[in-house]
């Protein structure tokens, strides 16, 4: 069976009490720590900063954080998000002059790279820039706010990832994002994602007895994660 990881969105979290949410939804089994960054100009909402980013790794952790721009002009604060600990940054290539630049940009302050495709965005952006490519992700909503409901056309468009991924041969991940919940992973595994971010399917499901217990979810998640056929 191919690996599947999960990574909730904090941007789902209470922003009140963020350390001590991540803390809790990393316990309760999730694997990576996705991190919207919004800027009003990219995308109509704005959100954290490396700043934030930070606060995190000082509050303690360790696991992979996914930093994903949704920001335009992009170059000028990659060496802020390695800085402040960004495991992957994401960006979006419309926000890009020059993806190339920007990709190598990213792997020269030592963070591994990724691109992210709007649900319009044709994956043949990928095609020239594979091998300095080492995630991509498909928004399965448009960009800017949470809790939209899943594009069902995404499922074609990660069969085609997953084919170009493979035909490849390079080590890339295949990440989707927007509406993921637990009906709907199943599929999505099927059509080719390894990384699920989902946002108010892991901070929206509150516990009557806990309401920051996200273990019931993330098990979830995964039990029907394990009966995909892929
Ligand atoms: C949307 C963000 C997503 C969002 C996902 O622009 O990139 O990461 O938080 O939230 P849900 O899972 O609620 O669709
Ligand atoms: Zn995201």
């Amino acid at each position: 069976m191919a690996e599947f990881k999960i990574a909730p969105s904090i941007l789902s979290a209470d922003f009140a009490r963020l350390g001590e949410e991540v803390d809790n939804v990393l316990a309760s089994g999730a694997d990576i720590v996705h991190f919207d960054v919004m800027d009003n100009h990219y995308v109509p909402n704005l959100t954290i900063g490396p700043l934030v980013c930070d606060a995190l790794v000082k509050h303690g952790v360790t696991h992979e954080i996914d930093v994903h721009l949704m920001v335009k002009p992009v170059d000028r604060i990659i060496p802020d998000f390695a800085k402040a600990g960004a495991t992957f940054i994401t960006f979006h290539p419309e926000a890009s002059e020059h993806i190339d630049r920007t990709l190598q940009l990213i792997k020269a302050e030592g963070c591994k790279a990724g691109l992210v495709f709007n649900p319009a965005t044709p994956l043949s952006l990928a095609e020239h820039v594979l091998d300095k490519v080492d995630r991509i992700l498909l928004m399965s909503v448009n960009p800017g706010f949470g809790g939209q409901s899943f594009i069902p056309h995404t499922l074609e468009k990660l069969r085609e990832a997953r084919k170009m991924i493979d035909e490849s041969g390079y080590d890339i991940d295949l990440e989707v994002d927007g509406g993921v919940n637990v009906k709907n992973i199943r599929e999505i595994a099927e059509a080719g994602a390894r990384t699920f971010v989902a946002g108010s399917a892991v901070f929206g499901a509150a516990n009557a007895n806990d309401p920051h217990d996200y273990e019931t979810v993330i098990a979830a998640l995964r039990a029907e994660l394990a009966q995909a056929k892929t």
